[in-house]
């Protein structure tokens, strides 16, 4: 075998193997990942979850969405029914999953690293749980489908990872209302799809970097309550689709920079 045709037995391979692992899993693959969620779940005080059987497909099931070409498991949404328990790593078996919504609920623990693996994932939605034994996790950052991210009301402590600056498709980043501390990255100018950030009720402290400037989608800009210092950029004001801002409850000085009556908020 020559060099090319070599490279290309081995593309094959790969391709190959890529399928393999792609059949691999099936719907049941998903249904054992879910019936394993429920295990770790402590409290349904609604029975929510009573139709959750193995003698039933798990698309039938509440908070389940089916996609209908692969016949698997695409959105697993709980939110805001008072279930108390911890995250199965199982849940790295819904490999297509693209949307996870454990919102409103009392999920505690650990984020399992595990979840890293769900490479679709376009929504991850924690907020308002009990997550307050942990920091953002550095591993998120490698979910580079995430469109949405809220971890929001957790008690998340520790600095904002740099690796979520590389998803470069998010569109809502919320960890507000958490015990986050250290500065703003200043490569928080990566994400020029974003129109929703919100880091309010931290302890964040230092400048609110110039680079924010860069972020030309942005919509709303919370920043409020935490202990920012230094001048208002005047890049802010260059924000041509910012409506909403919210600074207040820092320590920021000197003067309201003039561009920012030139907004859209006006
Ligand atoms: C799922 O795959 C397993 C083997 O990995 C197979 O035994 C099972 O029949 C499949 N189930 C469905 C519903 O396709
Ligand atoms: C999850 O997948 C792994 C292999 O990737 C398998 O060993 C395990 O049994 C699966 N778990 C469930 C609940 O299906
Ligand atoms: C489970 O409950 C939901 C909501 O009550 C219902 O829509 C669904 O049909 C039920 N599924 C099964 C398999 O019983
Ligand atoms: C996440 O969950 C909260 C609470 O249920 C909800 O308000 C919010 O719209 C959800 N989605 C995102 C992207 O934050
Ligand atoms: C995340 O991605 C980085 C860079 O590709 C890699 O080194 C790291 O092992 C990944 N982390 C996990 C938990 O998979
Ligand atoms: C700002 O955006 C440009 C592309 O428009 C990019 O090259 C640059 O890295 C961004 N700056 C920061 C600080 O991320
Ligand atoms: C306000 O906008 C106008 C027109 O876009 C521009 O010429 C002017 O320099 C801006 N003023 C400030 C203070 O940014």
């Amino acid at each position: 075998m020559g060099k090319p045709s070599f490279l290309v037995f081995l593309l094959l391979l790969h391709c190959f193997m890529g399928s393999l692992a792609w059949t691999d899993t099936n719907i049941s693959t998903d249904k054992y990942a879910l019936l394993a969620l429920k295990s770790y779940i402590t409290s349904d005080p609604y029975d929510f979850l009573a139709n959750w059987s193995v003698s039933s497909s798990p698309c039938n099931w509440i908070g389940i969405k089916c996609d209908t070409r692969h016949r698997r498991v695409h959105s697993l949404n709980l939110g805001g029914m008072e279930l108390k328990g911890s995250i199965s790593p199982q849940l790295r078996n819904l490999s297509i999953l693209v949307e996870l919504d454990l919102s409103d609920n009392n999920f505690y623990g650990q984020i399992p690293e595990d979840l890293v693996r769900l490479r679709n994932l376009k929504v991850f939605n924690l907020s308002y749980n009990d997550f307050h034994d942990e920091q953002v996790p550095t591993w998120i950052g490698n979910l580079s489908s995430l469109v949405q991210l809220n971890l929001r009301n957790n008690g998340l402590y520790g600095f904002i990872p740099l690796s979520l600056f590389n998803l470069l498709l998010l569109e809502i980043l919320d960890c507000s209302h958490n015990f986050i501390e250290g500065t703003i990255p200043l490569q928080v100018g990566r994400l020029e799809q974003l129109m929703i950030l919100r880091l309010a009720h931290n302890k964040l402290s230092g400048n609110i970097p110039q680079t924010i400037s860069n972020l030309s989608s942005l919509e709303l800009l919370s920043l409020s309550f935490n202990s920012l210092s230094g001048g208002i950029p005047n890049e802010i004001g260059h924000l041509s689709q910012l409506k909403t801002l919210y600074l207040g409850a820092n320590q920021l000085a000197g003067s309201i920079p003039s561009s920012i009556f030139n907004n859209s908020m006006f």
